[in-house]
Formats: C-alpha cells, structure tokens, sequence
C-alpha cells in the first residue's frame, strides 16, 4: 500500500523525540541505576551508562543537531538525584546546568517536555525502601523545586514515566532495581506512584496555573493468539487492565475503582490535562488457566510483522487501535515515546512512517493528537539491555562519541519540516534511499 497524497498534520503539532537522564548524560553516579549496573550480570552486555553517550557534557552541540533535523519539541528528564544528592539537600549547581538545558532547547524553539521521574531513583531514597514504602513526601519536595524554578520555561511536565513497567520490571520480574519479585511489594509500589502523579498534578497547578501535566503511559496492542474464544476473553480483559487501569488509579487508587473504570466506565482523570503514550508493539495474548499471577493469560510477541533487536514485532495498526481506544477520555494526547531498536537503520524508515500514518489516522478519528517524540534522539544506554539496542534516529559511536544521523534522521527531518508525510517519504522508506537535505 502507498500513500495516495499528502497527510497533513494539523498545525502547531509537535515533532521531536523523548530522551531520559540516565540513558543519555552519563555522570550519574548517585542514583539507584548506578549501583545496579556495577552489580555482576544486571546488564545484558556488561556496559554501563557511563560515559555513554555524555550528553551532559554534549547537550549544546546535541540539541543544535536536532534542531537542523527539524524538531520542534523535545522530551528529557530531570534526575532527581542530581538534584537531590542527599534528602533535604539541594544542589544549586545542577539546577543552574537544567536552567542552561533548558534555555538551549528554548533558544533553538523546540518546546521542552520534562519527565519529573524516569526510572532512576536518587541512591538515598532507594536505601529507605524505594517506592514500596511511602516517601512520596521526598519526591513532591524535588517537584517542587524543579517546577518552582523552571515554571518560566518548562509547559508541559510528565510526573512519572510508565509506572506499570516501572513496578513489573523492579518488582516483578526482577530485572530493574531493587530487583524483587513480590506482587505484594509491586501493588505498593505502583499504589504510591499513581498517589505521588495525583499531588504532583495538584502542586504543579497550584505552583503554575497554566501547566499541562501529564505521565507517560506505557500502550501496547493486545490480539487473542487464536480465534478460541478464551483467547479472546483474556486478550479483550488484558487491554483493559493493562492500558486502561493505571488511568483511573491516578484519581484513585484501589482496585476497585481501577478495574470497575477500566473495564465498564472509562473516565477521564480528574488529574491529567494530556496523556502520554509510549507505544511500541503488540502482544498476543494466549488463555493460561493457572497463571493467576500473569492475570489467566500469557503473552506472545505478535507474529506477523518483522522483528526488532528486542524480539519485538513491529505493528503499527496498534498505534492507531490504542489511540482510538483512548476517545472516552476526551482529553489531548501526545505520543511521548514510539521506537524500534537495530543494529542498522533497516526498518527505521518504514516504521516512522507507518507508524506516523496510524497517527494521522487517529486524528482523522477525531483524537486529539497533539504531538509525537521519537524513542529516541541518540543511541544510548537502554537499562537492563546496556549499549546494544540502538534506538537512536543519530547514531553513537560510543568509543568517540561522535554522532552521525541515520537515513531515518533525515527522513524525519522531511517529515517534521513539512508538518506532514508525503508520497515521497513512503518511497524513500520503501528503497531506503535519502538525502541529507
Ligand atoms: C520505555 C522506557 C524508555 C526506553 C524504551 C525503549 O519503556 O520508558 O526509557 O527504555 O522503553
């Protein structure tokens, strides 16, 4: 299938791409990540995210790089533990270098979304118990401080990134910090993020009225693996729970209201003004009648469409379905994370627009899309899998640093520039042949 004519965005749409401290600055030796990468076997390939790809020291150079491939609009997060280093102890130094971050993106006219968590925890806070206990007091604290002193910048804030994927992969498979699996510690921790976004929303408006304040929430396309009607139950249920829950949990977090809400009455959150989307592949979705901890069902990468790096299979009709999906809501969406790791730049091409296709047919449906951020700008340190999944639209030359954009980068560019796809970045896509121009 090729695009028949042009595909307009509407104007003001936002194109850039996500990024998040821990995976591009290097330098970050205080936090939980840190001490979790020095541990023997936590990282795939034994790498660490330090130098990485230092765009703490770089970050001019870097956001001049993405302004020439036409980014308006660019996502990073603030790590809390530069800021935080010990509980009540602020330092001024890192917060001057964040005001320079963030003037730079400013001066360049891309709008800056900033993640407020992304992951990492400072080292302190993860000593006390991380987010199982209740210190959601320490992280309003460093709220505070960042959007008192960058409220002059800084529009739209994202209170926490995924925190459903955030308390699985630390508390229930194990493989972030702190590493537990226990569903009682990962119910808690999640129950103290979803309460940590419902203050944070409510003291960001009370610090700047005209915020949009958001979270990053993790989406992915759920299909029953065959046409048993089991399969379908549990692949209906799962879409429901998984990409619907965490939405009502954030006005109130208990079971009750997040299952009734997720699966008969959708509503929208009292405490969002946008939702993030961070969308990246499908699941299918297979009835397994004694897996109570995994819900009944187990999950299947999808089958049909190529594979990235990480097993994952590229479907970009799921973008458009879980964009769809989030029409009750009735509120703004902005796509804060979509991506696909490889070695090379192969499927990139295809995948941006296809995937930018399923968006622009999601608006056409009358959702409210108002901008897509690419996972990510620069090839970098992906968590528990280290420096080898490429994400990045430049690439990193990890031993020089130095950074080279990929076709894909170019492509964007296009793309971006003109607020719109045209029948020309489909055949591009298809041959793999671009321009630097
Ligand atoms: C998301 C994370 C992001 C990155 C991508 C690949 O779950 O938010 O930091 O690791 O996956």
């Amino acid at each position: 299938m090729t695009i028949p004519r042009r595909l307009d965005f509407p104007e003001g749409f936002l194109w850039g791409a996500a990024t998040a401290a821990h995976q591009v600055e290097g330098h970050n030796f205080a936090n939980s990540w840190w001490d979790w990468e020095a541990q023997p076997g936590r990282i795939r390939d034994g790498t660490r995210s330090h130098p990485g790809v230092d765009h703490w020291t770089h970050y001019e150079d870097d956001f001049a790089l993405l302004a020439s491939l036409g980014h308006t609009a660019h996502r990073l997060s603030i790590e809390w533990s530069r800021v935080f280093p010990a509980p009540d102890e602020v330092n001024h130094a890192a917060l001057d270098h964040y005001r320079r971050v963030l003037e730079t993106l400013r001066s360049y006219g891309m709008a800056p979304f900033v993640t407020l968590h992304h992951f990492s925890n400072p080292r302190w806070f993860e000593q006390r118990g991380s987010w199982r206990v209740d210190q959601i007091d320490a992280f309003l604290q460093f709220v505070e401080t960042v959007v008192t002193e960058y409220r002059d910048l800084v529009r739209w804030w994202i209170t926490i990134n995924e925190p459903g994927v955030y308390a699985n992969l630390g508390y229930v498979e194990g493989i972030h910090p702190p590493g537990e699996r226990s569903l009682r510690s990962a119910w808690a921790a999640l129950r103290h993020l979803m309460t940590a976004h419902r203050r944070a929303y409510a003291l960001i408006h009370r610090l700047q009225p005209e915020a949009q304040v958001g979270i990053s929430h993790h989406v992915a396309a759920y299909t029953p693996y065959s046409a048993h009607p089991t399969d379908r139950f549990i692949a209906w249920l799962h879409d429901r729970l998984l990409n619907h829950a965490i939405l009502a949990g954030l006005d109130d977090p208990s079971l009750t209201t997040m299952a009734g809400r997720a699966l008969l009455r959708p509503r929208r959150p009292a405490t969002l003004d946008f939702i993030g989307i961070n969308y990246y592949t499908r699941s299918e979705v297979r009835f397994a009648p004694n897996r109570p901890r995994t819900l009944f069902g187990d999950h299947v990468p999808g089958r049909q469409g190529p594979k990235t790096l990480f097993g994952w299979e590229v479907y970009p009709r799921g973008l458009r379905d879980v964009l769809l999906a989030l029409r009750p809501y009735r509120l703004p969406v902005v796509i804060t994370e979509n991506g696909i790791a490889e070695e090379s730049d192969t499927l990139r091409p295809r995948f941006l627009v296809d995937h930018l296709r399923a968006v622009h047919a999601a608006i056409r449906a009358g959702v409210d899309v108002r901008g897509y951020l690419h996972w990510t700008a620069f090839d970098n340190f992906e968590w528990a899998e280290g420096l080898q999944m490429r994400f990045g639209l430049v690439h990193v030359d990890f031993a020089t640093g130095r950074r080279t954009p990929k076709p894909s980068a170019w492509l964007y560019a296009r793309i971006c520039r003109r607020n719109g796809l045209d029948p020309a970045d489909w055949r591009a896509a298809q041959s793999g042949v671009f321009s630097a121009r």
